[in-house]
């Protein structure tokens, strides 16, 4: 069983995989469901489109108040029973796809949705992309709404419900053993292409409590949710992003498999496990201060997406239907037993800018280069003069100002094959890869995965990241005559010389 070790490293070759696969089986190793289910997806996805669709009215999403309750629970929290009943309902949907391989509600099917909303397949047919945007946190509830009903259903189980894998609480910075080992690979809840194992520490490159405090804090729906013009919000840049990393390559150089790509990444059954934290954490974004509120924008509220429900109904949902999970999707979270690692401090209301009311200064222009500024393996700093009046509205700030300033990195270009991970910090030039994210320069990480594993014509990856930078201008930036910005690449993918490079465009300061 030479190729489970061989795990570790990455670029491994699903082919050879499958063969030792075959042989594994043909030994008739006991197994309570057929482990080639894990392996029958492609190198690359070629077709991702969701099938029998063509000419189906969908079926506008209705509340069925007479479901119970399903309460989520941390993977960690969970009874033995529950472990089993988790590993009872992956094995009925890995075990559906391989016995009806056109039922849209099997495990590849399943994966396959993802990756028709992030890019798509080797086709070029894709769906809307979800990620890099408000659209992210809606777009993946309503997904790991749907995928829990099919398991309900396969398990006859309307209790039933996806756990959450709480990276943000003390002690659990490891991944959820329930999702097994090599020595485990009966588990249908194993992806032998995943990197991390139960004991596997999570870096605090990846998971830190200053980290996670900056994205708890983000003041604004733009800040935390994305905003509508393909700027990432705080969870998605950070650590959503850099989780996936780590499970598929704990190195983060080379997260080439499954949760490493989007187009792969719900072919592990961690990733919902890591979703339900991520959705968990913007219910509780939105608990801890009136500030933290929804857009009330109606086109973010109607904007639809459609999905096959349990019962194989081709269905449409808008985002107004998600956003109250208990009486509308019939969930709800069970804190963790164990304390968050980061924390919140309320803070004033930020005043945003208005029509009538705009903002004093225009935007400061740290960088802005129409062909790029490549950021390759070093540290890119970028600097420019504090004029006289944002000087001293800065000498002005104090640890009790509103939130007020925001720097944005803008048109970040990562080829569709490649990932990128960089860490932000102001006026620290000589900031480095081992340069602590407790320092108060620190501002913020961008994580943008790859989507796809070859570079495809079809594909292009650009979004805006915006990180709030009150407080670290108030502790960095009294009395400075420059503003340096300075990204920082954590773990410098290794690409060969023929990779595509990443940039990024635009570098400016402005209000909220
Ligand atoms: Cu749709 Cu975590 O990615």
């Amino acid at each position: 069983m030479k190729y489970f070790d061989d795990q570790q490293q990455c670029g491994i070759d699903r082919r050879n995989l499958l063969k030792g696969l075959g042989s594994a089986a043909a030994a008739g190793a006991s197994m309570s469901f057929d482990l080639r289910q894990s392996a029958i997806a492609q190198e690359n996805p070629v077709d991702c489109s969701p099938i029998g669709v063509r000419g189906k009215t969908p079926k506008p999403f209705k509340t069925d108040s007479s479901l119970p309750v399903r309460i989520r629970k941390s993977a960690f929290d969970l009874s033995g029973q529950e472990i089993d009943r988790l590993k009872a309902a992956y094995a009925a949907l890995r075990n559906l796809a391989q016995d009806k391989p056109n039922d849209p509600r099997g495990w590849l099917r399943q994966g396959h949705v993802h990756c028709w909303y992030c890019g798509g397949g080797d086709n070029g047919r894709a769906g809307e992309e979800i990620h890099g945007s408000w659209l992210f946190f809606p777009w993946h509830r309503a997904y790991l709404f749907f995928h829990e009903r099919i398991l309900c259903k396969l398990i006859r189980d309307d209790t039933f419900a996806l756990p959450y894998w709480d990276w943000d609480s003390e002690g659990r910075q490891t991944f959820p053993s329930a999702y097994g080992d090599p020595s485990d690979r009966a588990n249908p809840l194993f992806d032998m292409l995943r990197s991390a194992r139960p004991g596997s520490g999570i870096p605090s490159a990846v998971i830190s409590p200053r980290s996670l405090s900056l994205t708890m804090n983000a003041a604004t729906a733009n800040l935390f949710l994305g905003s509508q013009n393909n700027t990432m919000g705080a969870m998605e840049r950070q650590p959503h992003g850099a989780v996936h990393i780590w499970t598929a390559d704990t190195t983060m150089r080379s997260a080439r498999n499954d949760m490493g790509i989007l187009a792969t990444a719900s072919q592990d059954p961690v990733f919902f496990a890591h979703h339900g934290n991520i959705d968990r954490l913007w219910s509780v974004w939105l608990s801890l201060s009136p500030q933290h509120r929804n857009f009330v924008s109606p086109t973010w509220r109607t904007h639809a997406w459609q999905f096959y429900d349990e019962n194989s109904v081709w269905t449409q949902i808008q985002i107004s239907d998600v956003l109250d999970t208990q009486n509308s999707l019939r969930y709800d979270y069970q804190p963790p037993s164990k304390k968050p690692i980061w924390t919140f401090t309320p803070r004033r209301e930020p005043s945003i800018a208005t029509a009538e009311a705009p903002t004093a200064e225009p935007p400061l222009v740290v960088a802005s280069a129409p062909q790029g500024i490549e950021l390759g393996a070093a540290p890119v700093t970028q600097t420019v003069a504090i004029p006289k009046p944002l000087e001293s509205k800065i000498s002005a700030l104090s640890a009790d100002s509103a939130p007020e300033y925001v720097l944005h990195v803008e048109d970040i270009e990562v080829p569709g094959d490649r990932q990128a991970f960089f860490n932000v910090f102001l006026n620290l030039p000589g900031a480095n890869a081992s340069t602590s994210v407790e320092a108060a320069n620190f501002v913020g990480t961008v994580t943008v995965l790859a989507k796809n594993k070859a570079q495809q014509e079809h594909q292009h990856n650009a979004f805006n990241a915006a990180f709030d930078i009150t407080d670290a201008l108030s502790e960095v930036a009294k009395g400075a005559a420059k503003l340096s910005v300075t990204l920082v690449p954590v773990a410098p993918s290794e690409a060969g010389a023929e990779a595509g490079r990443i940039s990024f465009k635009r570098v400016y300061i402005d209000t909220l």
